[in-house]
């Protein structure tokens, strides 16, 4: 309806047409707004003008109810522009619980996409067609941003913890994906090339694909041998040294066990509850001292600079899994 007023950029995610409505009625108001304003302007300087020269400046007091009335009708606008934003930005924030998780690291100057069954992909991100897909999200060295314009939706890449983002693609074919954090010099180089594919031809790749084709010619990453994420993070879970503390099972030894660890509420030693999300997961690997649940002792080490973002992301996943339904 509003095409008129818009960005002419394609819109194939199911949130473009939302932002992109939102975005023409405030275009719209701030037309509607900005007549009156200069037409009301002209009209008072012609109507107040100088009319001759023994002509006295009015004496001209308030009108309460039009500086009322015009508050209240502002007052309304701006709330609705909030609440109809509050509402997008919320649904933009929390992905569908059936959303396919692809976990993505920005580096100096490549975006790195890690899927559940172990494969990599350098500046490619495959996604099935009509299906929620939700991004984990860090970064390797500094601010990276994630944004796919046509898609409508951007996310901060933030060293040290995990962002989301979420989209549901609405359109085959092929999209751009930029960084929209400057990041150093090759900033303007960091893009990737999103790929929305029909469902099946997704589920073939998925699992048909090599992740050594599309790690050729990237040097310094290596292709994790047909491992899937859980795999791998079980794999570490023993080479780590993890299992003299937490089982991955119901016992329980110096650490909380993993299983059906994740989603839940833990109360810490200094009575405030954390619910156990990736983030957390995280800062109790990197700083363990920090939040300890009540009950255990504090002795945990930290494994600061010993796992990479790939290995994190293995560890997290395994201890996903162990979630119970
Ligand atoms: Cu990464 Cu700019």
């Amino acid at each position: 309806m509003f095409d008129w007023l818009g960005t002419a950029l394609p819109e194939t995610s199911t949130m473009a047409p939302r932002v992109e409505t939102l975005f023409a009625f405030i275009e719209l108001f701030s037309i509607v707004s900005g007549v009156i304003i200069v037409a009301g302007l002209g009209y008072f300087i012609w109507r107040y003008r100088r009319k001759g020269s023994d002509d006295k400046t009015p004496y001209i007091e308030g009108h309460r109810p039009t500086e009322i009335g015009v508050s209240l009708v502002l007052f309304v606008f701006v709330m609705v522009m909030f609440t109809w934003g509050y509402v997008d930005y919320y649904s933009m924030l929390r992905a569908p619980a059936n959303s396919l998780e692809i976990n993505v690291i920005g580096k100096q100057w490549l975006w790195e996409f890690q899927y559940a069954n172990g494969k990599k992909t350098i500046n490619e991100l495959r996604v099935p067609l009509g299906q929620p897909v939700k991004l984990i999200m860090t970064s390797d060295d500094v601010l990276h941003s994630f944004y796919i314009p046509n898609f409508r939706i951007k996310q901060d890449l933030i060293p040290g913890q995990y962002t989301t983002l979420w989209f549901e693609a609405t359109k085959a074919g092929h999209q751009i994906a930029l960084c929209a954090e400057y990041c150093g010099t090759s900033h303007s180089n960091m893009h990737a090339d999103v790929i929305v594919m029909q469902p099946q031809d997704f589920v073939d790749w998925l699992e048909g694909f090599t992740t050594a084709e599309a790690l050729e010619g990237q040097e310094g990453l290596e292709a994790p041998g047909g491992h899937s994420l859980v795999e791998e993070g079980i794999e570490l879970f023993r080479t780590k040294g993890c299992l003299a503390c937490h089982s991955l099972g119901k016992e329980e030894l110096v650490g909380p066990s993993m299983e059906g660890l994740f989603g839940r509420e833990r109360q810490l030693q200094e009575g405030e509850a954390v619910r156990v999300d990736e983030n957390y997961l995280r800062e109790s690997m990197m700083e363990p001292l920090r939040k300890v649940v009540k009950g255990y002792p504090p002795v945990m080490p930290t494994y600061k600079g010993q796992l990479s973002e790939e290995e994190l992301n293995a560890l997290i996943a395994l201890i996903k899994s162990l979630k119970k339904e």
